[in-house]
């Protein structure tokens, strides 16, 4: 394991572009490899994650050219897959398994997917329970959690309401319906990151929106295209709260996804009165654009809401470090699925926070910040999970002295060269 050391008191300044979006990376291969023809993808997160998703679509017979941030992917068409005998390998990566069991449960043979200690201890009953009902057979350990073997087969067209708001659910249930007799709807309680429907429609398959409300007919043919992937929002969100809490930082953000069910941080943090001004830059994988330049602000306390998580779920570690340091009281409501992410990060968050000197309480899925704190230089051990990785190392330079990050390199999972990035623009 390794340690990352960063000390207090400088500011950042400059320009950085940020890694591919992850989410976007692994649904166009994914669906470059469902396609008919080959699809060019640029732009593609370089992170371990994404190279899970690459590695499995290989396994799968699918032909993947190229190394680093592009690749041709030589598509199969939809039901094209082949059989792979031995383990298919997810590594730490959630979407990889849940959105690839939505994809076998709609061929014909046996797979089994598998990956690292702390996948392997997350919920994945919430992908097998529809696609069971959508006629495929998937086993997973007595608690539900993976190794998780799918038998796909003929599948039905469903309408499923899942309980919990989860694009990864979301996704899984479609790319099987795209596989399936008949039509499929997913109704969310609040709507997720719409990626995936979004995708689709440049494979040039018809999506069908309402509300909350999505759904897509089996059988849909996809045709290959360009997808050119744009800079990852759940990464800029750690340059946006350091520039806003290092004093006398200025720092500009470019090529950013700004789908507004990625960006619900950017709204959290302006409340805050945080300092963000937003360009619009195009528009890339249908997704809209953006450059956001940032200087240091005085910050307040906010409330998140519970229907607010979805839009912000993985930048809930980085915006609790911001509340820590405002004036004032934050409340974050109904963070329960944070328990579910590649560490228990509830928990991980809270022990995060009084490590630096804040003050931070759980509440049931509440999670309670005082605010006000003066940070100081700590030990914090990142426990595999790369989203607090980045958050201590944000609050060692936000802290009073130096702090040490073990276990940084799980970095690597997200954003491998974000520590080189951010050592490059303090001053
Ligand atoms: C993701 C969805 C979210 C998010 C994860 C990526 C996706 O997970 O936390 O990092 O790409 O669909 P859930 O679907 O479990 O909320």
């Amino acid at each position: 394991m390794s340690a990352r050391r960063v000390t207090g008191g400088g500011r950042l300044s400059g320009e950085v572009r940020v890694p591919g979006d992850k989410s976007v990376s692994h649904r166009a291969l994914i669906l470059g490899a469902l396609a008919e023809g080959t699809t060019e993808i640029d732009g593609l997160a370089p992170g371990a994650d994404v190279r899970s998703t690459r590695e499995v679509l290989r396994a799968l017979g699918v032909t993947i050219e190229g190394p680093g941030s592009h690749a041709a992917v030589h598509g199969r068409g939809l039901g094209g897959l082949a059989a792979h005998g031995g383990d298919l390998d997810a590594g730490n990566s959630g979407t990889t398994m849940r959105l690839m069991a939505g994809v076998l449960a709609g061929h014909p043979f046996l797979s089994h997917l598998t990956g690292d200690g702390s996948l392997c201890g997350r919920p994945m009953e919430r992908v097998a329970a529809p696609l069971r009902a959508m006629g495929a057979t998937v086993e997973l350990t007595a608690t539900g959690t993976a190794p998780m073997t799918v038998v796909g087969g003929r599948l039905k067209g469903i309408d499923w309401s899942p309980p919990v708001a989860s694009a990864q659910v979301k996704s899984a249930v479609l790319l099987a319906g795209l596989h399936a007799e008949g039509r499929t709807s997913v109704t969310e309680p609040v709507p997720t990151r719409d990626h995936t429907e979004r995708l689709l429609g440049l494979f040039g398959v018809a999506v069908e929106r309402a509300g909350t409300r999505v759904a897509v007919d089996g059988g849909s043919d996809l045709r290959a295209c360009r997808v050119s992937v744009p800079g990852d929002p759940s990464s800029a969100a750690f340059w946006v709260a350091a520039a806003s809490l290092l004093p006398g930082s200025a720092l500009t953000v470019r090529g950013v996804c700004a789908n507004p069910a990625r960006v619900g941080f950017l709204r959290a943090l302006e409340r805050m009165g945080a300092k963000i001004r937003r360009a619009a830059a195009g528009e890339k994988a249908g997704e809209p654009v953006e450059d956001w330049t940032v200087s240091a602000a005085a910050l307040r306390g906010t409330e998140v809401a519970a229907r607010e998580v979805p839009g912000l779920v993985d930048e809930v570690p980085i915006l609790a470090l911001a509340a820590a340091r405002a004036g004032g009281q934050s409340v974050f409501r109904g963070l329960g699925e944070l328990r579910h992410k590649e560490s228990d990060r509830l928990a991980g968050i809270a022990d995060l926070l009084a490590a630096f000197g804040a003050e931070a309480r759980v509440d049931g899925d509440d999670l309670r910040v005082a605010g006000g704190a003066v940070l100081r230089g700590a030990a914090f051990d990142a426990r595999g999970d790369h989203r607090l990785a980045l958050t201590a190392f944000v609050a060692g330079a936000a802290a009073k002295g130096t702090t040490s990050v073990s276990g940084a390199e799980c970095a690597e999972i997200s954003y491998p060269s974000f520590y080189a990035d951010f050592a490059e623009r303090l001053k």
